[in-house]
């Protein structure tokens, strides 16, 4: 296999751009990657999103091996009145980063969402399976994948779920400050998926991104494309609030409310969501070697870095 094939990045250290450096992911692979190479993390302020000449003069600029986006309109609910803003974050703009990919022969890394299936298939989604987003975030992020794949330049595109981690906004979080409010939660039960943490994924997307310069994968055509990404297992909102409770509970003796198990129809809001997200990642394991941890072992994890 010649060098080049490989990626440019393998023989020297690699600069690593990583937008949407502020978000629970973006914070996460700033971390992970440290020691890989050169690592400038970009915030909204440095690139936003919505304006592609701010990208170019961004990717022109850092003229980097590897592009990470972890940038994304991630706003489920205010997507369905905010069609434009989402379509300009999450399809046109990783459109324009793959394009500025190609132009520079880096390679980009993308994320995408469970959002993009309508839940209804009976067990795991696997990448060959229809898309059908319920919702205009998903659509989004489904044109997303499009738009990168479409610019035909190296490319990885990450489908994960139910992301939370030890930073940022997330259910975790939401959890923890209702349950010190409140005596009793009614939990959503009838969506299942598998709650993945940002710090699985910056770790995964790292081993990956190493194989791929130091060669292990082969040339671009045998491992370019859409994976799913996510911790192993799968559980309900309120399975996973339950198994939230009980770690606080054993880890500072917080308060554990009464949960409540409801149907989705019983907590209407602006998106409609999928019943069943739950994502196949045979294939991940079969092209890299890689398999995320349980999503209960993930939690712990996550417990562990949280201030006590
Ligand atoms: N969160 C989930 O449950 C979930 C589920 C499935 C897939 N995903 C995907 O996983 C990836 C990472 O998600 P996450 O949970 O880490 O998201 P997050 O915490 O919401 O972070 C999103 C990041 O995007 C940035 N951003 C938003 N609009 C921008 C703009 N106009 N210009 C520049 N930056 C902008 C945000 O900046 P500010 O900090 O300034 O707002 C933030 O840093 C995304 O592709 C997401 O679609 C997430």
């Amino acid at each position: 296999m010649p060098q080049a094939a490989q990626g440019r990045f393998a023989i020297q250290q690699p600069r690593i751009l990583i937008l949407g450096g502020s978000g629970q992911l973006g914070r996460e692979l700033q971390r992970s990657f440290a020691g890989v190479g050169a690592v400038v993390a970009a915030d909204r302020m440095a690139c936003d999103l919505s304006s592609p000449d701010s990208i170019r003069s961004v990717l022109r600029g850092a003229e980097p091996n590897v592009i990470l986006n972890a940038a994304a309109y991630t706003a489920v609910d205010r997507a369905e009145s905010e069609r434009e803003l989402a379509y300009a974050i999450n399809a046109t703009a990783p459109g324009v980063m793959a394009e500025e990919a190609r132009r520079c022969d880096a390679l980009l890394v993308h994320y995408s969402t469970d959002y993009v299936f309508d839940g209804s298939k009976t067990g795991p989604w696997t990448e060959d399976d229809p898309t059908g987003p319920l919702n205009v975030y998903g659509a989004s992020k489904l044109a997303g994948e499009q738009a990168v794949a479409a610019a035909g330049g190296r490319h990885l595109i990450f489908r994960t779920s139910w992301v939370y981690g030890p930073h940022g906004k997330n259910f975790l979080f939401t959890m923890l400050r209702l349950g010190a409010e409140r005596e009793k939660l009614s939990i959503v039960d009838d969506q299942i998926g598998a709650p993945t943490t940002s710090v699985e994924l910056a770790d995964a997307t790292r081993r990956i991104v190493e194989g791929i310069a130091a060669g292990r994968f082969g040339a671009p055509e045998d491992w370019a494309g859409v994976y799913h990404m996510t911790c192993a297992g799968q559980t309900s909102w309120c399975g996973f609030a339950r198994a939230i409770f009980a770690r606080a509970a054993a880890a500072h003796g917080a308060k554990v409310p009464e949960l409540i198990p409801i149907a989705s129809a019983d907590y209407p809001t602006p998106a409609q969501r999928p019943r069943n997200s739950v994502l196949s990642n045979a294939k991940l394991a079969e092209r890299f070697g890689v398999r995320l941890a349980g999503w209960e072992q993930a939690l712990d994890a996550v417990f562990e870095l949280l201030p006590r």
